[in-house]
């Protein structure tokens, strides 16, 4: 059985890789060197952007990306004002979009929404936002402020603060930073940090290690002196004693990230993490960039504004031209090509695996059955192909021996992918024909 085809378009973080971000950045650098040189590149062509959340930055400067390249743009930039607030389906509404457009960029408010819509459609979907779950431009967008300041992000030490739950920049920002040799220090506020599959999931891709370090400010940030360092092995400049936190003296970069209130997040006890310009003065922080995809709230004073670390305006003015490298990639690689995105399966929605447990995934809103994709090296997981959660699975089946196994067991290693059956129950796997082992 062979798995469905690939998602078009630029759906997660997880789809970066090295040589597309080299390129990526080469392409960025050359717009904003020569920009008239760009200005008719996509004359001709419509761009549909769909925004059904709040948005000022990044719906604008996906539209002044279309513009400045020639480009025409249709918008729905408030749901209420589609068919959607008729009822109809997300499916219909994306068929519907993509034959009157080139490309679409769309936000979401539920995890995994334009996975679905690229499978209504054939032109490229673009994630703008999808719930908690991605916001892989804002990420370029990141990248690139850093890339401009210090070229390589090898090495360096960027910290990510905040509401690490709920906000899909930061979610993005870790496939980003750990692709790009950066060493990341995670800051959630208390009680908002991320699932731990997440980050294990990060760590086997980047093949990156997690230590515990410390430094006194941490504590007035998420209540703790010590934080999870992510690095590459071998890096940590090694303690004498085994048992002592190593302390980290210096952050290059620190993004912040706002509280979102939207998705139900709450702070504990009104503690949420922000900077105060007393911190600015600690050695710390001496040469940190400040970074945030804003909307800031209370987390950056405005009296940072004017200080030199600060790069949250710059990173925003950097969107269009961030965009527009992707534009052109997407829809005249003729003559500004990229290197592909890693391919997110479309997965496979036969199995007996029931519906996702992510509460907001888009298949429940939608009605719609989940399909599974596989990963891990050492063992496999099962994941929502729309939305990456794992999907509870414990036993696994070969398609063509009709056997199955334990999912740790080394014979699950050993079953091509397109042949991977998984099931909750050996029953459910008795019942289909499977056989036990062997
Ligand atoms: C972010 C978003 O919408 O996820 N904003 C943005 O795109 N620049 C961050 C946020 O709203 O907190």
């Amino acid at each position: 059985m062979a798995l469905l085809p690939v998602l078009e378009g630029l759906h997660s973080a997880e789809s970066f890789h090295k040589a597309f971000l080299g390129a990526f950045f080469e392409r960025a650098r050359e717009i904003e060197t020569h920009p008239a040189s760009f200005e008719n590149a996509l004359q001709g062509r419509i761009i549909a952007t769909v925004f059904e959340e709040a948005s000022t930055r990044t719906r604008l400067s996906f539209e002044a990306a279309a513009h400045r390249l020639g480009a025409q743009v249709i918008s729905v930039a408030d749901s209420k004002s589609t068919s959607h607030a008729k009822g109809e389906s997300l499916l219909d509404a994306a068929r519907m979009v993509g034959s009157y457009a080139d490309l679409i960029v769309w936000r979401h408010p539920r995890d995994g929404a334009t996975r679905v819509i690229s499978q209504a459609t054939n032109i490229p979907v673009v994630n703008a936002g999808d719930g908690r779950l991605g916001h892989p431009t804002q990420t370029l967008v990141d990248l690139y402020t850093l890339h401009r300041e210090w070229g390589s992000l090898e090495g360096k030490t960027v910290g990510v603060m905040g509401d690490l739950r709920n906000g899909r920049t930061a979610r993005s920002l870790l496939w980003g930073l750990t692709l790009a040799g950066a060493r990341v220090v995670l800051l959630p506020a208390p009680g908002l940090d991320w699932e731990v599959g997440f980050e294990t999931r990060v760590l086997e891709r980047s093949g990156l290690r997690c230590r515990e370090v410390a430094h006194p400010l941490f504590k007035e940030w998420t209540g703790s002196e010590r934080a999870r360092l992510l690095e590459p092995k071998g890096l940590l400049q090694g303690s004498l004693f085994r048992d002592q936190v190593p302390r980290v003296d210096r952050l290059d970069a620190l993004y912040l990230t706002r509280l979102q209130v939207e998705r139900g997040a709450e702070a504990s006890k009104g503690a949420y993490p922000g900077i105060r310009m007393r911190q600015m003065k600690d050695p710390l922080l001496e040469e940190c960039l400040v970074l945030h995809p804003l909307p800031r709230l209370a987390e950056v004073p405005v009296e940072l504004d004017e200080d030199p670390r600060a790069r949250y305006f710059e990173q925003a003015r950097m969107g269009p031209l961030v965009r527009q490298a992707l534009f052109l990639g997407m829809l005249r690689p003729d003559s500004w090509p990229l290197p592909d995105l890693a391919p997110m399966p479309s997965g496979n929605p036969e199995h007996r695996l029931g519906p996702c447990p992510n509460k907001g995934c888009i298949t429940l809103q939608e009605g719609i059955r989940v399909p599974w994709r596989v990963c891990g090296r050492k063992n496999r997981h099962f994941l929502c192909a729309y939305c990456d959660s794992k999907l509870m699975a414990e036993y696994v089946g070969c398609h063509s021996s009709k056997r199955v196994h334990p999912i740790h067991s080394q014979e699950v290693m050993k079953i091509r992918p397109e042949n991977l059956c998984p099931f909750i129950s050996r029953d459910d796997a008795l019942q289909d024909g499977y056989q036990w082992g062997g």
